[in-house]
């Protein structure tokens, strides 16, 4: 999601963008969906192609945190949903990054206190959850760890409005937040039906787009979202919450077999010819 993210922050919010990976061809993918991506608002005369160019121009690939974070007011982090991974960047971030810069996270599910704790300004982390695709989804859900201060939540609360976004706040660092508490068993459900032979794939994503109204259906959404990333939530609010999220074993086959979604290129669909 970072660069649907940096995408936004530079074409609606207006704003300078260091866009970090940890290697060239992640920057590259990212910046080719970004010019992808616009080039859609230009085809339907929603962008001309000058201000496309100038929103690249804001866009600033890199690969070095230091350069990325050192001048930075707001660091939105959205890397893999590995605790340990999170904490580790966070604590380096927090080494380079000016003092009052908010460092946000984009984690679907992964504790923000404990990662607020990992660094020394821990009134200045917090939850900052946009949804896939980010350049089309209004939500964006703001997390207040146990630490958070008032002024870090009503900042990332205007920021999130200049980038278009209608705000929740999450007043308690609960796993899951809100969206993903409540989606993230109905996928799991979904894989379930699917595994259990209940019914074809595209009739479990058509009952459920003709029943429900939902865009698309549960499977193609997971696709979507990466069967990975809905293992690893599903984990955490196991752990955290209630035995009752615990990932069911069509779930965890797939992942096995990385089958992964799009970002494979094979989930419940195949993604090889889009
Ligand atoms: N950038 C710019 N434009 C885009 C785009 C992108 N990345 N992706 C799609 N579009 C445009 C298309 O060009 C198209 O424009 P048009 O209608 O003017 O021709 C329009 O959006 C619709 O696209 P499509 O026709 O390809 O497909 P859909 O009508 O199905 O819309 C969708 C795409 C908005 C993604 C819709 O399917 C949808 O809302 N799906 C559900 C998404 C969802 O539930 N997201 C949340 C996931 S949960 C999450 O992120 C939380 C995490 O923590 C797990």
């Amino acid at each position: 999601m970072g660069h649907g993210i940096a995408q936004v922050a530079a074409q609606v919010g207006k704003y300078e963008v260091n866009m970090r990976d940890v290697e060239q061809r992640f920057i590259d993918g990212g910046m080719s969906m970004i010019r992808d991506s616009l080039q859609r608002f230009v085809k339907k005369a929603q962008l001309s192609e000058a201000e496309m160019n100038a929103i690249l121009a804001r866009i600033h690939p890199m690969l070095g945190l230091k350069e990325a974070v050192s001048n930075a007011d707001l660091i939105i982090e959205a890397i893999p949903e590995n605790l340990e991974l999170k904490k580790t960047t966070f604590k380096e971030v927090d080494g380079y990054a000016p003092p009052h810069a908010i460092i946000a996270s984009n984690t679907s599910s992964v504790s923000i206190t404990e990662m607020a704790s990992a660094t020394k300004r821990p009134e200045k982390v917090c939850g900052m959850h946009f949804f896939n695709p980010p350049q089309l989804m209004k939500l964006v859900e703001v997390i207040r760890g146990a630490r958070t201060s008032d002024e870090t939540v009503e900042t990332v609360l205007n920021i999130a409005h200049k980038m278009e976004k209608e705000t929740v706040v999450v007043k308690k660092d609960s796993p899951g937040f809100i969206v993903n508490r409540i989606l993230i068993p109905a996928l799991n459900e979904a894989v379930a039906l699917h595994w259990e032979g209940v019914a074809d794939k595209e009739d479990i994503d058509k009952a459920i787009k003709l029943g429900l109204n939902w865009p698309m259906g549960p499977l193609m959404l997971l696709d979507y979202i990466g069967l990975d990333t809905t293992l690893a939530i599903a984990d955490v609010l196991t752990k955290e919450l209630d035995p009752k999220f615990h990932p069911t074993t069509g779930l965890k086959q797939m992942v096995k077999a990385q089958m992964l979604g799009r970002k494979t290129g094979k989930g419940f669909y195949d993604w090889t010819q889009k």
